[in-house]
C-alpha cells in the first residue's frame, strides 16, 4: 500500500494519563511505520473552552510534548508540532468558514456535546458558547486539509467532526472546480476503555487518572484505592473478577492470559486479598510503563523540547504553506509578496 498523508492532533491538557496512552500514543506510534504522519499539540483548540485562563498553556504544551516523545512518537518518522506555530492554519479556516453552512455546524452532535458540558443548565451551556467554539470543527478541517491529510486516527467521539470536514472538502472542491482536498477519512481502531481508579471514565478532571509521569510509588498507591468487587470486603470472601470493575479491568488490559487465570483462581476460591491482587496488579503495570517512564524523565532540559518541536513546526508549515498557495490559486485571491 503506497504510504498515505496521516494527521492527527491532541489538546494539550497537562499531563497525559494511561488511557491517553493506550488511545492514542500508542496507536500515533505504531502509524508513523505505515504512513507519512503529522501529529501536533492542538493549543488553539483548547483555547475555544479555556480561552479565560491561559497561564499552564505553555507549560502544558511542554508536559504533552514529553508525554508524546517518550510514548514512542519518533521526531525522524513523524512531523510533531504545535498548532499555533502555523498561521496559515488560521488563514484557511477564515476561507473554509466561507463556504461552511452554519446549520451544518449545528447538526454536529460532537459540538453538542461540547456544548451541554460548559454549563449544568442547558439555556446557560448555550450563553456560553462562542464564535470561536462554533468553529471548532472548521479549525479541525484546516488542521486536516491544510496538510492535504487523507487519514485521521481519532476515537469513535470524534466521528461526527470528520463527516463535516468531508463534506466541507467536497464542497470547496465542488465550488472551486478543483481536486486539491482529499476527503479524509477516519481511521477507527479498537481501544480499550480505561475506567479511573474510582470507575468513572479515567479523566483529569475527575482526579481518578494514572499518568504516565507518575512515580511508581503514586501509582501503586492509586492501584491500592481502585474499587473491587464489593463483595469480596476479606481475604476469605470469594471474590468474582467480572464485578471487579476497576482492578481486573485494568488486569485485562496489561496482563498476560496465564496471570489471568491464576487472579481468576485466586479471586474465586479466597485465596487472595484484595490488597495483594492489587500489589501484584501495581508490579504489572510498573513493569509495562518502565520504559516509557526512563524516557521521560530523561527530558529535564525544556530546551531540548523546544528545539524539536521547532523543527517540526518549520517542517509542518512549510506543507500547509504550499496548500495555502494553492487555495489561493482557485479562490482567485493573491498571495502577496
Ligand atoms: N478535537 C480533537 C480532540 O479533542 C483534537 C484535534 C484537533 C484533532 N484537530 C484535529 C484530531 C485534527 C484529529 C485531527 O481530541
Ligand atoms: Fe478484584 Fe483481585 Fe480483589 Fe478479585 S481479588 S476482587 S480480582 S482485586
Amino acid at each position: 500500500m503506497p504510504k498515505k498523508r496521516l494527521l492527527s492532533g491532541i489538546r494539550p491538557t497537562g499531563s497525559l494519563h494511561i488511557g491517553h496512552y493506550l488511545g492514542v500514543l500508542r496507536n500515533w506510534a505504531k502509524l508513523q511505520n505505515e504512513h507519512e504522519c503529522f501529529y501536533f499539540i492542538a493549543d488553539w483548540h483548547t483555547l475555544t473552552t479555556k480561552y479565560k485562563d491561559t497561564n499552564e498553556l505553555q507549560g502544558d504544551i511542554l508536559e504533552v510534548a514529553k508525554d508524546i516523545l517518550a510514548g514512542g512518537i519518533d521526531p525522524n518518522k513523524s512531523t510533531l508540532y504545535v498548532q499555533s506555530a502555523i498561521p496559515e492554519v488560521a488563514e484557511l479556516h477564515l476561507l473554509l468558514s466561507m463556504v461552511t453552512y452554519q446549520n451544518w455546524i449545528h447538526r454536529d452532535p460532537t459540538l453538542k456535546d461540547m456544548v451541554r458540558m460548559l454549563a449544568e443548565d442547558e439555556e446557560k451551556a448555550k450563553e456560553e458558547v462562542t464564535y470561536g467554539l462554533l468553529g471548532y470543527v472548521v479549525l479541525q478541517t484546516s488542521d486536516i486539509l491544510g496538510v492535504l491529510g487523507e487519514l485521521v486516527p481519532v476515537g469513535k467521539d470524534q466521528v461526527a467532526h470528520l463527516e463535516l470536514s468531508r463534506d466541507i472538502a467536497r464542497r470547496f472542491n465542488f465550488i472551486y472546480k478543483t481536486d486539491l482536498f482529499p476527503e479524509p477519512k477516519a481511521l477507527l481502531t479498537e481501544t480499550p476503555s480505561v475506567p479511573g481508579i474510582d470507575g468513572r471514565k479515567m479523566s483529569k478532571s475527575y482526579e481518578n487518572d494514572i499518568k504516565l509521569v507518575d512515580s511508581e510509588e503514586a501509582t501503586s498507591k492509586k492501584v491500592l484505592q481502585m474499587i473491587t468487587d464489593p463483595k469480596k470486603i476479606k481475604r476469605t470472601d470469594a471474590g468474582e473478577p467480572k464485578d471487579c470493575q476497576v482492578a481486573y479491568k485494568h488486569y485485562e488490559i496489561f496482563a498476560d492470559k496465564k496471570i489471568l487465570d491464576i487472579v481468576q483462581d485466586e479471586c474465586k476460591g479466597a485465596k487472595i486479598g484484595c490488597v495483594d491482587c492489587k500489589k501484584r496488579l501495581s508490579g504489572i503495570m510498573n513493569n509495562y510503563f518502565c520504559e516509557i517512564r526512563k524516557k521521560r524523565t530523561a527530558f529535564k532540559n525544556d530546551k531540548d523540547i523546544l528545539e524539536i518541536l521547532d523543527a517540526g513546526n518549520k517542517r509542518a508549515r512549510q506543507v500547509v504553506r504550499y496548500t495555502l498557495e494553492k487555495v489561493r490559486d482557485v479562490m482567485k485571491l493573491r498571495t502577496w509578496g
